[in-house]
């Protein structure tokens, strides 16, 4: 079926089955890797896109769910690398491997958007779900606490 799906602010008709994962969408048709299959279940959060502006899993999202909304992946997050996220990120030195970063940084986007002045639990709640296998725990904490200042 044809799906109609903005993506970064730009509008894209695609000739897709309907129960294609969004992450496949972005990855596979449109040569967005920047988002990252990790698990395929939904746990892992490697995934992660802003759907209207919500932090979701990409692989648990048919396409079809994503026709008119709004999708903002890791490459649409600003124009320059520049997002208060992204600086604090490369300021704090946050990857190891990198691999589930660009999720982290769609998280950590997407609460600073709801709550620009998070505590320190309310970090640690947000992010819970978007794991790391390098362990980068707590330069990511700080990263997010950086951004927010
Ligand atoms: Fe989607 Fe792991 S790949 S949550």
């Amino acid at each position: 079926m044809e799906v109609t799906l903005n993506i970064n602010k730009k509008n894209y008709k695609l000739d897709v089955d309907d129960g294609t994962p969004l992450l496949w969408v972005l990855r596979d048709e449109l040569g967005l890797v920047g988002t990252k299959f990790g698990c395929g279940i939904g746990q892992c959060g490697a995934c992660t896109v802003h759907i209207d502006g919500v932090a979701q899993r990409s692989c648990q999202t048919m396409v079809i769910m994503a026709e008119d909304k709004e999708i903002t992946t890791i490459e649409g997050l600003s124009e320059n690398g520049d997002h208060p996220v992204q600086e604090a990120w490369e300021e704090i030195d946050v990857p190891q491997c990198g691999y589930c970063q660009g999720g982290q940084m769609m998280t950590a986007s997407a609460l600073l958007k709801k709550n620009p002045n998070p505590s320190s639990e309310e970090i640690r709640m947000a992010m819970n779900g978007n794991i790391c296998r390098c362990a980068s725990y707590n330069r990511i904490e700080k990263a997010v606490a950086t951004a927010a200042q």
